[in-house]
């Protein structure tokens, strides 16, 4: 099969699947266009249908055993894509990334405690640490004069000198489409050694990297091994996050078990049968798909681009060197959140508020551009008009 422009120009229609981002009309209207949540209108790997096929041909579904393969099938995945070497034993199955985060901060702080974050953030960042009674050490990230965020490195060194005890990033980063340097992953690191804290780092968008960037795994540097928890997930990539699995990849053995421990103790437990079958076949099966989207992808994402450039004159938008959600400053139309999304929900597309990503959003929109070019545009020119729509 040929995963060429042609094939993802199709998509999928979702609607009637129970689907969060079409069938929650209350978003968008009956006809609504949505370009928010994060997933994809693409139908995922054919590998991954299969593997589930089959699986299901055997009618029988009791718990799963270990089965080394699983983490074979990661590792080997890693190791082409971005070339870090995991050795075996050094995973832990999740059932998705945000228990990963949660237990990473029941593990590696005490209540209380402070957690500083890169803000604005993608939003279950903040519940992960408020729900655990600490507190959220916001590190705020500005733009400069193109519109991209450079990483707060003096803010991050005054939240730990002011006694934050985890760091907890997001990389490539959610929602302002940053994909970090070597150079700022390096330095976040060595902050992180000299005040002796550890990195819970999100790298559920490892994947969704645009030329000329490539991905740095925080793992991969030095000063990161023995004090980082990375979190992976096949979810976003190849579009399986209904199936629920993740995975933390830990190189110290001490925060490996003691990761282990917190999971146990929390009763979080994975061995979905389809999740384990269609993430294996994902990583082992899956890259020509992947090749094709990530193509696709690009030139989404420099259509977007064109788009605001012409139609949206006073809009801004974020440089986007990963992800496949981008940024967009509306500030200037003199609309809050809530108008936006009111006035989007009228003129029938949804995206994401950017005040869901903390109180820096107010006055932006996250765009979802995961879908075919032509929804992406038509759901772009409903905004354009909404946003020539009288009060
Ligand atoms: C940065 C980030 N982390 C985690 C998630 C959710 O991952 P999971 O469904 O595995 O918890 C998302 C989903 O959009 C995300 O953008």
């Amino acid at each position: 099969m040929q995963f060429d422009q042609a094939y993802f120009d199709a998509g999928i229609d979702r609607r009637n699947t129970r689907c969060e981002k079409w069938d929650d009309r209350g978003v968008m209207g009956p006809d609504g266009i949505p370009l928010w949540v994060a997933d994809m209108d693409f139908p995922c790997a054919p590998a991954i249908v299969e593997a589930i096929r089959e699986r299901a041909q055997h009618p029988c579904f009791g718990y799963s055993c270990d089965d080394p393969a699983d983490e074979e099938a990661l590792r080997g995945y890693w190791l082409r894509r971005h070339q870090l070497h995991i050795a075996p034993g050094q995973t832990v199955m999740l059932p998705c990334v945000i228990t990963g985060l949660k237990a990473a901060v029941r593990t590696f702080t005490k209540e209380g405690e402070g957690v500083a974050i890169f803000t604005p953030v993608y939003g279950p960042f903040y519940e992960a640490v408020r729900a655990n009674g600490r507190q959220v050490v916001r590190v705020p990230l500005q733009a400069d004069e193109n519109g991209r965020y450079p990483m707060n490195l003096k803010g991050m060194e005054a939240a730990l000198k002011a006694g934050a005890r985890l760091i907890m990033l997001c990389s490539p980063h959610n929602p302002v489409s940053r994909l970090w340097s070597q150079e700022e992953l390096t330095a976040l690191a060595e902050l992180a050694e000299r005040y002796d804290v550890n990195i819970v780092c999100d790298e559920i968008h490892a994947d969704f990297v645009y030329s000329p960037g490539a991905f740095t795994p925080l793992l991969s540097l030095k000063k990161a091994r023995d004090r980082a928890v990375s979190l992976c997930s096949a979810s976003k990539t190849f579009n399986v996050a209904g199936l629920q699995q993740a995975a933390a990849v830990v190189f110290s053995d001490a925060m490996r078990d003691a990761l282990k421990r917190s999971l146990t103790a929390a009763g979080a437990a994975c061995g979905n049968t389809f999740a384990l079958a269609a993430t294996r076949a994902a990583y082992t099966d899956g890259d020509a798909w992947l090749d094709g989207l990530i193509a696709y992808l690009d030139r989404n994402r420099r259509s977007l681009a064109d788009f605001v450039r012409e139609q949206l004159p006073k809009a801004r938008l974020t440089p986007i060197e990963a992800t496949y959600l981008a940024w967009l400053d509306l500030r200037a139309y003199g609309l809050s959140c809530r108008e936006l999304t009111e006035k989007c929900r009228r003129h029938g597309v949804a995206f994401t508020a950017g005040t869901f990503f903390g109180p820096e959003g107010e006055g932006y929109l996250r765009v979802n551009f995961g879908c075919p070019h032509q929804q992406l545009i038509a759901g772009m020119a409903r905004l354009r008009d909404a946003l020539k729509e009288e009060n």
